[in-house]
């Protein structure tokens, strides 16, 4: 087992290939990258590994590694077989997570994924019986389902705040939730992008409220990394979980957990490795220490500075472009009904929407035996919505060719197979 205080690896001689290659792409890549030069950000999709021929709309499920990314983890991987020091550290990982995201590099800890990081929040809290923990109705089950357990296991109750639907103000949501606080909440377990209609919720209002009135703000953080800027310093909050196998395109099981400074110390870790009870170790006594996937880890931090060579300050930009196309589109289609709000501060880099008189089940089969579309159908709640994402992999062309196959349905109907 490694020792808590040492290295993830050892450093000292690795002469990696991926960082090198990664040097060279960002000089390739040079100044430009307004939202809509696609001389840009054609050279950005020729890094991915997409089949020419598919317009991958799901990265709210799961985003597609860079070719990079893949490197870093075959790379690494070869290096563990051929019994040579890989060359990632903790610090590594921590140093480039936070300048990235914010917040202090201490606060950061991999779990595999957002399911386990609320996990670790939840199982961590000492919930009495009585206590309330407050959510939404569009929580995911990663985010919701550790307080069903816990809640259920300490005789504490859980209550679900309604929100509305297209919101049309940080306001009206703040009320939302706020409605479903009283004396007894001790827990609000919010996203931070719902993944139901890619809704930014109004986080730092909330924190705000939350640290006034004594309540611990568990955030559920799996879209925002690497779709939009975060701040993870400036937003508030006592935790904040993520997928960055999402829209930060690392490799599947990458999670992450940023802990606040006054729960480094008290929180109860849900997987005791070695030094979990050292308290000087702060947030990092939460990490497992037992044998774990460091090549999943060598492609989080790749993907991490992928993306930081790219730029968030045009990442973002380019994500809102195509969605704004996208939801501009739906928006011309009369049969369409849009479930995500049209203000831009509450938009993020998914919408979610229905076309009258057709299911949403069968209208993703149809894009994915015509035009080899991926999408995600929210079928979670009865929502019944389509859900559509996009990322700096995709083009406004697809988006015509989708937008165009919409329209053909919302007009004749599904033709039949
Ligand atoms: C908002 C939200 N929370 C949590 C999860 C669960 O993520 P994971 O499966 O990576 O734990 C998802 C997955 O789609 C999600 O959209």
């Amino acid at each position: 087992m490694l020792d808590r205080r040492s290295f993830l690896s050892v450093l000292g001689g690795a002469s990696l290939a991926w960082p090198r290659a990664l040097e060279a792409l960002a000089r390739e890549l040079g100044a430009g990258g307004a939202q809509d030069d696609e001389a840009f950000w054609s050279l950005v999709r020729g890094q991915f590994l997409i089949p020419g021929d598919r317009i991958y709309l799901n990265n709210g499920t799961l985003g597609p590694s860079p070719s990079i990314v893949v490197d870093a983890v075959t790379e690494h991987a070869r290096r563990v077989a051929e019994t040579y020091p890989p060359g990632v550290s903790w610090d590594d990982l921590k140093g480039s997570m936070a300048a990235l995201l914010g917040g202090d590099p201490a606060g950061y800890v991999f779990p595999r994924n957002t399911t386990e990081a609320m996990s670790f929040v939840a199982h961590g809290i000492d919930l009495a019986p009585g206590d309330e923990v407050v959510t939404t109705d569009h929580e995911h089950i990663g985010g919701l389902e550790p307080w069903r357990l816990v809640t259920t296991r300490r005789g504490a109750t859980l209550r679900v705040a309604s929100l509305p639907v297209p919101a049309s103000s940080g306001e009206e949501l703040v009320e939302a939730v706020w409605r479903a606080v009283g004396p007894a909440t001790r827990v609000l377990s919010v996203s931070h992008v719902t993944f139901t209609t890619g809704t930014v919720m109004p986080v730092a209002e909330l924190a705000r409220r939350c640290r006034e009135t004594d309540i611990i703000l568990a955030v559920d953080g799996a879209h925002p990394p690497g779709m939009m800027r975060v701040d993870l310093g400036r937003l508030g909050g006592d935790f904040y979980a993520s997928s960055p196998h999402k829209w930060l395109l690392a490799p599947q099981g990458t999670g992450l957990l940023h802990v606040s400074g006054r729960w480094r110390e008290s929180l109860w870790p849900t997987v005791a490795s070695g030094g979990w009870d050292d308290r000087t170790l702060g947030a990092h006594r939460l990490n497992h220490l037992g044998t774990v996937d460091e090549s999943r880890l060598s492609g989080l931090l790749a993907a991490v500075e992928f993306l930081r060579a790219v730029g968030m300050e045009r990442v973002e930009p380019r994500v809102r472009y195509l969605r704004g196309l996208l939801a501009g589109g739906l928006g011309a289609i009369p049969e369409v009904r849009i479930a995500t709000p049209a203000a831009e501060e509450l938009c993020s880099g998914m919408v979610s929407f229905s076309i009258e008189g057709v299911g949403s089940g069968e209208l993703q089969t149809h894009l994915a035996r015509t035009a080899n579309v991926r999408t995600r159908v929210i079928g979670e709640y009865d929502y019944g919505w389509m859900r559509l994402s996009t990322h700096i992999y995709n083009s406004p062309a697809q988006v015509e060719r989708v937008l165009d196959l919409l329209a053909d349905v919302a007009r004749t109907g599904i033709p039949p197979a």
